[in-house]
Order: structure tokens, then C-alpha cells, then sequence
């Protein structure tokens, strides 16, 4: 679809105003270093850092893992339902500035359980947070329960017995952690069993592993989209793969470049994504460490890569098309987005 011609200088603002699904965050690396020092507080945690700045200051990272040991490390503050539904509701309130109307949020149950933390109290103070928007706020979020991994199969099997009696609480699994060493295959008897459940599947799969863990993604995990998934370019015959079965990426552009992934923001692949008929969509995945939410991703990556008004219709509209929702509201999301960029063309 043809979009009216729209001035360059009106982009940053397009950008800011459509209206977006964000479809990979994970919440706990939504935490702000000072909600972890109030939390430390209230709770009685130490954490080894005298103060925000000197939290902050440590967000330098050189690969997946590298994130991965402070992300937990800011995790372990989180005790008590409140908590939980805090978190997630500072998210939620950042998302609405960002004119987030949908978002499918990733939560990291292990992390939690692990330290003694009762899975009713991460889902229901997450979950009370995705009612409250809906109703306050006007954003819909639904979540997506993550298995780590680095752990076994036989502990994502436990994980789900433990969240099944909340099964209506979340809407689908997905699969995050250390990717390197840890293929898909590694969880194909536990995303089979969440499969006959109903639960819809997604696995982060081609951030820093190679593309033969998105093949096994989607061949034996059989997910639905795959998160990350940039080095899929790698392979040609994954690439028509993906475009001929419409399965969606969520492309994290910043978190690619706080990890490494891509070694500046100009050489991220996007538009190659985009140009090879990808449903490619953009969001922050760990906003709290990453230096950005989701517009800030949008902003800063049409800048570095000179990506066009179409382009941010096209990573709009693909948002939805991925979203887990009904045709109908794919629709509605659809006819605002329109409306938007009929304002600025205007
Ligand atoms: N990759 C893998 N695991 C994660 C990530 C990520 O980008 N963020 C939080 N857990
Ligand atoms: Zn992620």
C-alpha cells in the first residue's frame, strides 16, 4: 500500500505517534536501576553497588552473556507480588508514551522460583499489571512465559507444571537465556507438550547463534515467530524460508548493538530483512539496560539507516500482523495506523 509522501524532518515525530505492538520485551530487563535500589531497599537485598550511577556505569557489555550475568543479578530485588505488578506497570506506562497499543511481554519464571519465589506471586503481580492497562491506560498486554536455556529440559518441564494452574494468566512459551551451546532441539519435547496445550510458541533463535538454530526453531519447536533471528542473512535458503512462510522476526536493533551483534547501528541489517520480503518487526527486548524503549529503537535506527516513512508503516503494520490477536483487532490496529500517517501526509 501506497503511503502519501510525508517530509523527512516529519519522520522522528511518525515515528513517535503511529500506534505499535512491542513483541519482544522481557520484563525483567525493564527494571530501571532505580526501581532495583528502591526494591533492594524495601526488601532488605544487598546488591553490590553503592549507588544508580555506579549501577548504570556497569551496563558495558561485550556479548549475550556478559548482559545476562548483572540482568539476573538486577532480578534478584524482586520478592513480593507488588513487585512484580510495579515493574511491570512502570513498563506498561512507558509503553503507552511510545503509542504501544498491544504488548506481549516476556517473564523469566526460573529466575525467580529459583530463589524461592512463588510462581503465584510472579504471574499474578504481573498479570494484575496487564488488566490495569487495559482498563487505564487503553493498552492491551498479554504475557509469554520464558524458559532459561542454560537449564535443563527436565526443569522447563517443572516450570510449566508449576504455571499451569495459572494457564490463563499467559498465552503462550517462548525460549531466551544463553543462546550459543543451547540449541532449540534442546526443548523440542517440552514446546511439543506446550503445543498440544494450546500455548502459542516462540524462541529466541539467531541473536548470536547461527542460523541453524532458526531452522531447528522452527522445524522442530515449530514456533510461530522467531525473536532476534538477524543472522538468519547469514543463509539464503532460511531467508526465502522465512519470507515464504510470513514467519515474523522481532529485531531488538539496539540490543544488537549494546551486544555486539552489529558493530555499529548503521550496519545493522533491517532494511536487508525488510528488502528480502521478512515480516520484520522493532522493539527493545531489555530497555532498562539497553539505553532505550521502543521508540527510542525506531528513532535511532531510522537515523543510523536511513529507513523510509513506507519502512516504519511496514514494521508497523508487521507488528500487528505478528501479534497474537484476533483478525479483527489486526484490523482496527490497522485503520489507526492508516489514520496516523494520513494526519502527517496531509
Ligand atoms: N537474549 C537472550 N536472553 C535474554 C535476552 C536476550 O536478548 N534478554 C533477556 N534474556
Ligand atoms: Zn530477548
Amino acid at each position: 500500500m501506497n503511503k502519501p509522501a510525508i517530509p523527512t524532518q516529519r519522520l522522528p515525530e511518525l515515528l513517535r505517534r503511529m500506534p505499535k505492538a512491542e513483541l519482544h520485551i522481557h520484563i525483567e530487563g525493564s527494571l530501571e536501576p532505580e526501581l532495583i535500589f528502591e526494591m533492594a531497599r524495601r526488601n532488605g537485598v544487598a546488591i553490590p553497588y553503592a549507588s544508580v550511577e555506579e549501577l548504570r556505569r556497569a551496563y558495558a557489555f561485550t556479548n549475550l552473556q556478559s548482559f545476562l550475568d548483572i540482568y539476573y543479578a538486577g532480578a534478584s530485588v524482586l520478592i513480593t507480588e507488588r513487585d512484580f505488578f510495579d515493574m511491570a506497570w512502570a513498563y506498561l506506562e512507558k509503553a503507552r508514551g511510545d503509542n504501544v497499543v498491544r504488548a506481549e511481554i516476556f517473564f523469566d519464571p526460573q529466575t525467580h522460583t529459583a530463589r524461592g519465589v512463588e510462581m503465584e506471586t510472579v504471574i499474578n503481580g504481573l498479570h494484575r499489571a496487564c488488566e490495569k492497562a487495559q482498563t487505564d491506560l487503553g493498552v492491551s498486554a498479554s504475557l509469554i512465559l520464558c524458559f532459561l536455556r542454560h537449564l535443563s529440559e527436565e526443569e522447563a518441564f517443572e516450570t510449566l507444571e508449576q504455571a499451569l494452574p495459572w494457564r490463563d494468566k499467559f498465552i503462550g512459551v517462548g525460549l531466551d537465556s544463553s543462546e550459543v551451546g543451547h540449541p532449540p532441539e534442546k526443548f523440542a519435547r517440552v514446546f511439543a507438550r506446550c503445543r498440544e496445550l494450546g500455548l502459542h510458541l516462540v524462541a529466541h533463535a539467531g541473536e548470536e547463534g547461527p542460523p541453524a538454530y532458526v531452522w531447528t526453531a522452527l522445524d522442530l519447536l515449530k514456533v510461530e515467530r522467531v525473536d532476534h533471528g538477524v543472522q538468519s542473512s547469514k543463509d539464503p535458503q532460511l531467508m526465502r524460508r522465512l519470507a515464504q512462510d510470513r514467519i515474523p522476526l522481532t529485531v531488538c536493533p539496539l540490543s544488537n548493538l549494546k551486544l555486539c551483534v552489529f558493530p555499529k547501528l548503521q550496519d545493522h541489517n533491517l532494511r536487508q530483512l525488510l528488502d528480502a520480503g521478512l515480516m520484520a518487526t522493532v522493539n527493545s527486548d531489555d530497555p532498562a539496560y539497553f539505553g532505550g524503549y521502543v521508540n527510542d529503537n525506531f528513532l535511532q535506527t531510522f537515523e543510523a539507516t536511513g529507513l523510509s516513512a513506507q519502512q516504519a508503516w511496514q514494521l508497523a503494520n508487521n507488528s500487528f500482523e505478528a501479534s497474537f490477536i484476533p483478525a479483527q483487532e489486526k484490523r482496527k490496529y490497522r485503520e489507526k495506523l492508516d489514520e496516523v500517517f494520513a494526519e502527517f501526509g496531509a
